[in-house]
Parts: structure tokens; sequence; C-alpha cells
């Protein structure tokens, strides 16, 4: 019998703590100021990307650009494309894909926002075709109309002109949402000193101004108000929750991935359209059917040594349609039963030690599926790994694991309170027979069903 491995109830899903995170970083609200109230939004913030050089993300994947050319009379609106900190690029490759540069977008480059290296937002200007586009975005958390206004303190934001004009974006906000048939609920206001007067007044007079109560805690509707170059800006968001929770997700495993995340990793491991892909450490399945949805060609294989698991990603990818390309078995990640040289793409998220699994069994399991890994995937296939066990794995890999592998991309992304490692290593031909060597540290493959 497969052994279930140990967990805890602490999860990692995408949810609001991801959203909040985002927005309690430090010095969340007292960003680098971009642009001033009233400039074009796409000047230069100055802010430098903190992703290592040569590090672009380059596919495409699953990105529908849209090819509409900017009508020099188009009107143009102000938006923040939110995304986890650390993955500011991909969300930026993948708003051109979808979008185009001069397409839907407004010809300036979208403007990083947020603090420097751990940008979490890109400022982007465009046209309403463009911003209807921005839903479908995969890697990003939150999209966000935004105003900015040139006045010195929140309380001129209940001024009468000011207030109808806030009025007047948020009521469109929640006119497309009961267009689309996902009405909001209740409003619920976020700033520094929310509960201060000012800020009690403006969130009661936006809500009776839009007909809905307010809420604190849960409302879905949510505006921000934050400080901006020298004026105040406030940001409404497009959609009752964030966009990483999707709609596939219907069973939920301690460690699930935040699906934004999930969604970057083709963009950064760029496989071949129609890739046959095996997924180790599979959980709810989230790395597996984002690169089903991102690519409805791909087709993925997922084990996970929990029966409970499997049947919880096979729940999520029948939810998200994918059924059909996308399988779960219960297996061992150490002995995946495919043949040697055989895999072009493995996606992994093994135990990170915390919330699932303990970081003394990793010493002997990441060694153990170092070596599969090593085993199954092709010269030139790669493997996609996301993990919190960083210094375990920078240690293996600058040891003899490492010489099956050469890194083509690696960075840091902020996920729920941790700080993961999101790699992509390229098999190299195997020497020596080192890339057939059947396990690390001595560890012994379990049983599971095993993968043809
Ligand atoms: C971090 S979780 C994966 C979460 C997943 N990415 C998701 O979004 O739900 C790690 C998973 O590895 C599984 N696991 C632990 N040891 C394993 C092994 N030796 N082989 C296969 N799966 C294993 C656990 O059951 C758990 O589901």
């Amino acid at each position: 019998m497969p052994r279930k491995p140990p967990t805890s109830g602490r999860s990692r899903t995408p949810d609001r703590r991801d959203e909040r995170a985002r927005d309690e970083r430090p010095g969340g609200s007292a960003r680098k100021p971009g642009a001033k109230p009233g400039a074009k939004p796409g000047a230069r913030s100055g802010a430098k990307p903190g992703a290592k050089p040569g590090a672009k993300p380059g596919a495409k994947p699953g990105a529908a650009p849209v090819t509409k050319p900017v009508a020099k009379t188009a009107a143009l609106f102000d938006v923040e494309v939110a995304c986890l900190p650390g993955l500011v690029e991909v969300l930026q490759a993948e708003v051109r894909a979808r979008l185009g540069e001069g397409g839907a977008l407004d010809a300036a480059p979208p403007q990083r926002r947020g603090p420097v290296g751990r940008e979490d937002a890109l400022a982007l200007r465009v046209t309403e075709h463009g911003r209807a586009a921005l839903h479908e975005l995969r890697t990003a958390v939150a999209v966000e109309r935004v105003r900015r206004f040139a006045v010195p303190r929140p309380k001129a934001l209940l001024g009468d002109a000011v207030l109808r004009d806030l009025l007047g974006e948020i009521q469109a906000v929640v006119a497309a949402a009961a267009a689309a048939r996902a009405p909001f609920t209740a409003l619920r206001l976020e700033a520094a000193g929310r509960e201060s007067p000012v800020m009690r007044r403006l969130a009661a007079a936006l809500a009776a101004g839009v007909g809905l109560p307010e809420d604190p805690e849960d409302g879905d509707l949510r505006v921000r108000v934050r400080p901006d170059d020298g004026g105040w800006a406030v940001l409404v968001r497009t959609t009752r929750r964030p966009l990483s929770a999707r709609g596939w997700r219907v069973c939920d495993r301690p460690g699930g991935l935040n699906a934004s995340l999930a969604a970057a990793v083709p963009w950064l491991a760029r496989p071949a359209r129609g890739v046959q892909a095996l997924n180790a450490f599979a959980g709810s399945g989230t790395l597996a059917i984002e690169l089903a949805l991102a690519d409805p060609g791909a087709r993925v294989d997922g084990v996970d040594l929990d029966a409970d698991a499997v049947a919880c990603a096979e729940r999520n990818a029948s939810a998200a349609g994918v059924e059909g390309r996308v399988r779960f078995a219960v297996g061992d990640a150490t002995s995946l039963g495919a043949a040697d040289g055989s895999v072009r793409l493995l996606l992994a998220d093994p135990p990170w030690g915390d919330a699932v699994g303990a970081h003394a069994d990793n010493r002997e399991l990441y060694p153990a599926f170092l070596a599969e890994a090593a085993r199954v995937v092709a010269p030139g296939g790669r493997l996609a790994l996301v993990t919190h066990e960083v210094a375990l794995v920078h240690e293996l890999l600058e040891g003899s694991a490492g010489a099956a592998w050469r890194t083509v991309h690696e960075r840091r992304v902020w996920h729920g309170g941790h700080h993961p490692l999101l790699l992509v290593v390229e098999r190299l031909p195997a020497s020596g027979g080192e890339g057939r060597r059947r396990s690390g540290g001595g560890r012994e493959p379990r049983s599971g069903r095993v993968l043809t």
C-alpha cells in the first residue's frame, strides 16, 4: 500500500490571504509613486526589475492576442493588474501576448508597481476591449480600475464633484459584474486608517451611492484608497474574487498551490505545444490542470502517493473540463515508472516540509526524486520545480545531482507567507550512466501504480 504522507491542516491555497498579503506587504500603502495624478500612467516609475538577468519569460501559452488596433479616439482606462510578488515579468509577458503592444494597450509599456524587487502589479492604460481581455489573464491575481485624484487629503474624496466621479467609476464596475451575472453583494473599503472618521464616512457614502451594504471584512466589492504621488488613488477590484481563485477548484488540499503561480510555470519552462508532461507530487492537480488549460493540446499524467489527493485532483480536472487530457494515479515520485529519457516536461511541487511533509524526510525524498527525474527526463527535456526547500535544492544541485542539469530559469516568489523557489532545469545528455542512477540517499522507492 502506498504510504500516506504526513500532512498538517495548513493550506497554501489561493484565497484572500494572498490578496491581503499583497496589500499588507511592507510599505504596501506607501509604494513608490508612479505617474502623477492625471498624468499618463505609462510613464516609468524607475522601479528596477527584481528578476535575474536572462530570466525573461518568452513562451506564450494559451494567450490569444487581442489584435484590435487602438483607434485614435478610443477611450483609455487606467488599470492595475496585480500578481504574486516575483511574477511581474511573467505577468508582463502574458499581458503583451494577450493584449499586444500597441494593440488594446496604450503604446506606453506597462509600468511596474510595488516595492523594488517585489513588484506585484502592472499599471496599464487600455481600451475597453483590452480591459475586458484582462480578466482572461492566468498569471494575474486581480484587475483594478484606478482613479487618481490630485487632492491633498482623503477628506477631499468626500467633496461633491470627486465623489460623483468616484461613484460613476464604481457603478460601472458594479453594472459590468451584474451584466456578467456575478453581482457584488457588499462593499469593503481598504485603506491605511480605514477606521478613521473620514474613511468610515467615505465607505458609507460609497456603499450608499452604489446601493450595497457595507461589509468591512468580507465585502466582495473591494475598494482601496492609497496615497499616490502627492494625491490619492482609488482602486476598484473588478471581480468578486481574486482571479487566482479558479472556478475549477472544487476540491482543496493542504499545500495547494496558488493557481496564478502554477500558471506561470509554462511561461518559464516553455514546453513545445502539445507537450506530453508528467506531474510528480500532483496534490490537488494545480500544476497539471493549469498546463492543460494553457495549452489545449497538452496532456499530463499526474501522480501522488495519497489516494485522497488523486481523487481530489480528478474532481478538479473534471471541473476544469480537462479530464480527457489530464489523468491522475496513485504513484511514488521516486519511482515514476516512465521509460528512461522519455519525458519532455516534468512538473513537481514536492512537500515543502511544513504544510505537507517534514524537513527531515525531505533530505531523503528530494535526492531520490532528483535522481528519478534525471532518469526519466529526456536530454533537452525540462524539470520545473516549485519548492520552499530552497537551501536543500541548491545544496543538491551544487553536488553530484547537479551534473545532470543546466539551470534555465530561477526565481523566488512570495506565496501565502512563503517565499518559494521556482526553478526550471534542463536535462543534459547523460555521461557515464549518471542519468541511470536509481536513487539518492539510499531511499527505497515506494509502491504505487506505475505509469506507462
Ligand atoms: C506540496 S503538495 C502538492 C500540492 C499541489 N501542487 C497542489 O496544488 O495541490 C505535495 C504532494 O506530494 C505528495 N507526496 C509526498 N510524497 C510523495 C511521493 N514520494 N510520491 C508522490 N507524491 C508524494 C503529497 O501527498 C502531497 O499531495
